[in-house]
């Protein structure tokens, strides 16, 4: 029994030996991003006139602590429906594998049987499946600060293309802007369908693009209210407003809404508001503020105007005619009495 056992083995090993057979791998060490795929270039040979029954791969696992070469098609579940036998029954044993998997990482090894004598690849494909990792640093800056993007990968596969937001970058960043706040993603040059997890980017700034708004346009008429409300962009949030105006009545106001309630002529003028956040703060342009009596106003004005005419005359006729009624009679009597004192002397 013994002696068999040892026979064979030495057949086995005097066919590996032969160099007729072989199994070559174009590139035996493999680097790959999780997600993508990955194709195993693979020839085999075998002493002319042989032919091929059997073709499978395989992948080295650890088993309590002893190596196994496990057949992917029976064994590995987790390849199930990744797999995809690009080879033959000649010469081609490619192998592509889908949606790479950290665990994916290890060593394949190719096996074929022919009618005479089976045969695994004593050389092995190692495969590494990386994770592609975007990082900033620092996550949290101010406008006009440093910025550095880093995609980080233990592949070296190639240029490093970055995203923001899910869409490709045109500029690199470098110098930290109020709108480069958002999330960086980077992928690997040919493999643009597999992005990292994202890396977000804050970026902290003053106010920028303060804009007074009213909310009524054009010209505003007397007793009517209107609004004026102070927007900006800023990161943190605009937090405290003041609002500025050149009509010398109105005093300088704080809070993001300006609220007129009832209009008067000595609002108008030009109104400005500043907006702060804990960066600093800046001013709006100012806006106009025509406030106008209506026609209602001027009739009502124009007969208020006409009533006091009419009323002054008025008085001013009673008070002539009273004088008049009231002195010459006096005068009369005082004419007359003296007249009858006269008289009567
Ligand atoms: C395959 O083996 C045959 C002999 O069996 C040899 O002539 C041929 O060159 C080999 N091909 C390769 C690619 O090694
Ligand atoms: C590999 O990892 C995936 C998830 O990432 C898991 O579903 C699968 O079972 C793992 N396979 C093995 C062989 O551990
Ligand atoms: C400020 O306004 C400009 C022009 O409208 C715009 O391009 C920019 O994105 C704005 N900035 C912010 C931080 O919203
Ligand atoms: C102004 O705001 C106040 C309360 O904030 C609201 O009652 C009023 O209707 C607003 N006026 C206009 C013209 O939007
Ligand atoms: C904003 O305008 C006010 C009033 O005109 C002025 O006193 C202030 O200095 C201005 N602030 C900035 C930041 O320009």
């Amino acid at each position: 029994m013994m002696i068999a056992v040892l026979l064979l083995l030495t057949v086995k090993s005097a066919g590996t030996v032969s160099a007729a057979r072989s199994v070559t791998f174009e590139n035996p060490d493999l680097c790959a991003i999780k997600g993508s795929s990955v194709t195993f270039r693979c020839v085999y040979n075998y002493t002319a006139g042989e032919t091929v029954r059997t073709t499978g791969w395989y992948k080295g696992r650890l088993e309590n602590g002893v190596w196994k070469r496990v057949e992917l098609s029976v064994d590995l579940l987790s390849y199930r429906h990744r797999y995809e036998y690009l080879g033959d029954q000649q010469h081609n044993c490619s192998l592509k594998v889908h949606e790479l998997q950290v665990n994916d990482t290890g060593y394949y090894y190719f096996h074929f049987g022919t009618d005479t004598i089976g045969m695994r690849s004593k050389t092995s494909v190692h495969l590494t499946v990386s994770e592609m990792r975007a990082t900033v640093q620092p996550e949290r800056v101010r406008a006009g600060e440093k910025v550095t993007l880093e995609c980080v990968t233990s592949c070296q596969l190639g240029s490093t293309l970055w995203f923001k937001d899910g869409h490709p970058m045109t500029k690199t960043l470098l110098w930290a802007q109020a709108e480069d706040t958002g999330k960086y993603s980077c992928t690997v040059k040919g493999y643009e369908s597999v992005q990292s997890h994202p890396a977000a980017l804050d970026v902290q700034y003053s106010p920028l693009n303060v804009s007074a708004e009213v909310s009524q346009a054009g010209l505003l008429s007397v007793g009517s209210n209107v609004n004026l409300t102070c927007n900006s962009a800023a990161n943190p949030e605009a937090d405290s407003y003041t609002w500025y105006s050149s009509s010398s009545r109105l005093q300088v106001a704080s809070g993001r809404v300006l609220s007129l309630p009832s209009l008067e002529v000595s609002h108008s003028g030009v109104y400005l508001c500043q907006a702060g956040n804990s960066l600093g703060e800046s001013n709006s342009t100012a806006v106009l503020l025509e406030v106008e009596e209506t026609k209602i106003d001027r009739v009502i004005l124009l007969f208020g105007i006409g009533v006091k005419v009419v009323l002054m005359l008025f008085l001013t006729l009673i008070i002539i005619w009273v004088r008049k009624g009231w002195c010459n009679p006096a005068g009369d009597s005082k004419m007359d009495s003296n007249d009858y004192e006269n008289m009567t002397m």
